[in-house]
């Protein structure tokens, strides 16, 4: 065998998406992928705002000298004040440019501050339902992974938070809007989340930081307002992207952003700037940077995935899912009729609609549906989800 066998079982134990990815393709060769719903991924509907279009057209025609060449590793001055400012409003906190670093997507952050932080053996806090990914970036960096539960609305249970923390906890991880869940979570939680971290690093001698993962934070519904983490805990430190909010997931851009009242930062952002690097990121995508520079307040059409939330959740509780109604993201996390939700992910892929476990973001027993899809889907898999609910009941 030429790949490692460490990778091959980590291969086996995060392969839900790319499982029901892999049976949709089947799926879709046997019946005709107009008869398949597929609502597994969350892949943006959007194409990016039309901003972004014209903005790649004047470059195209103008290109800046030295626009493909190697850049500081941190990224762009002028892109990094560019998200200092947007920061800036949104928060009231006095950020800078030296305080931003570009990163490949949210995922290339995540792995930028975990590499940065992490000592072997140190410990990240995860809470569930998670990000399935987290387990691997954090093993990426010889970290270990430690689960905290949720409450029956999907917010962390902090009574255990306590009896999960000791001397090698590093990180705890908070995602919000949450996915698979869509719960954002209100200020009270995070301010306690902070109370209780400030005790825990006194008992404990250390930083334990707050890495607040915040690609979907600019999808959220309802006129409610974004609650950021830096009030909560001065160890915060912001991983995120424009892969949602301007439909940019393939392009690979994102950024860091360190709390700028942190009292180490200059030392965390060296740190950052180097992990860049050495993980062979090297910097964010040049062009990328240039462009989203003139785009921090735009945003894809988040009233669209707001309509396909309320359609999706009132044809649910008509039928009678039990589910929490999500405030923003793009996904629904039902609870299945059955303990079982992998067999009931199976029947409804017998029935044309796909559909993760819940199993696969550490919440067995419910099952994560994403509403980023056409109208055609959307529309198309309540049939299933009627018939295998009434079946299962
Ligand atoms: C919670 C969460 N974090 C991080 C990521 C990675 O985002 P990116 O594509 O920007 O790397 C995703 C992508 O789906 C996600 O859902």
């Amino acid at each position: 065998m030429s790949i490692s066998l460490k990778l091959k079982h980590s291969m086996q134990q995060g392969s839900w998406i790319r499982k029901m990815f892999e049976d949709g393709i089947l799926l879709k060769n046997k019946v005709g992928s107009e008869n398949v719903y597929d609502l597994s991924l969350g892949n943006p509907i959007f194409e990016p705002p039309s901003k972004f279009m014209d903005l790649l057209k004047e470059f195209i025609e103008a290109p800046p000298i030295g626009l493909h060449r190697y850049m500081p590793n941190a990224g762009l001055d002028d892109t990094r004040s560019a998200i200092a400012d947007s920061l800036n409003k949104e928060t009231g906190l006095p950020f800078s440019k030296d305080d931003i670093v570009m990163t490949c997507g949210a995922g290339g952050a995540l792995n930028v501050i975990i590499k940065t932080l992490l000592d072997p053996k140190d410990e990240v806090i995860v809470l569930a339902p998670y990000f399935a990914e987290y387990f691997f970036y954090i093993d990426n960096h010889a970290g270990e992974c430690v689960v905290l539960e949720h409450d029956s609305d999907f917010l962390p249970n902090l009574s255990k938070l306590d009896g999960l923390v000791n001397e090698k906890t590093k990180i705890i991880i908070v995602n919000s809007p949450n996915n698979p869940s869509g719960v954002v979570y209100p200020r009270a939680i995070l301010d306690q989340l902070g109370e209780k971290l400030k005790k825990l690093e006194s008992k404990y001698g250390r930083d334990i930081f707050i890495v607040s993962d915040e690609p979907y934070r600019k999808i959220i519904y309802d006129g409610i307002g974004y609650e950021h983490i830096f009030s909560s805990h001065i160890n915060s430190i912001v991983a995120t992207s424009h892969s949602k909010d301007l439909g940019l997931a393939g392009e690979r851009i994102g950024y860091i952003a360190v709390n700028p009242t942190h009292h180490n930062k200059r030392d965390l952002i060296d740190g950052l700037t180097f992990s860049n690097r050495i993980l062979g990121f090297v910097n964010a995508p040049a062009l990328m940077q240039y462009l989203i520079k003139h785009l921090q307040s735009e945003t894809v059409n988040v009233k669209k995935y707001q309509e396909n939330r309320d359609y999706l959740w009132s044809r649910l509780q008509e039928i009678g899912y039990e589910v929490v109604k999500p405030q923003g993201a793009f996904y629904m996390f039902p609870k299945s009729p059955i303990s079982d939700d992998i067999k009931y992910v199976e029947e409804l892929r017998e029935n044309n609609v796909l559909v993760v476990p819940g199993s696969g973001f550490g919440s067995p027993g419910y099952f994560r549906i994403s509403y980023c899809v056409d109208d055609h889907t959307l529309h198309g898999c309540i049939k299933g989800l009627d018939k295998v609910f009434r079946k299962n009941i």
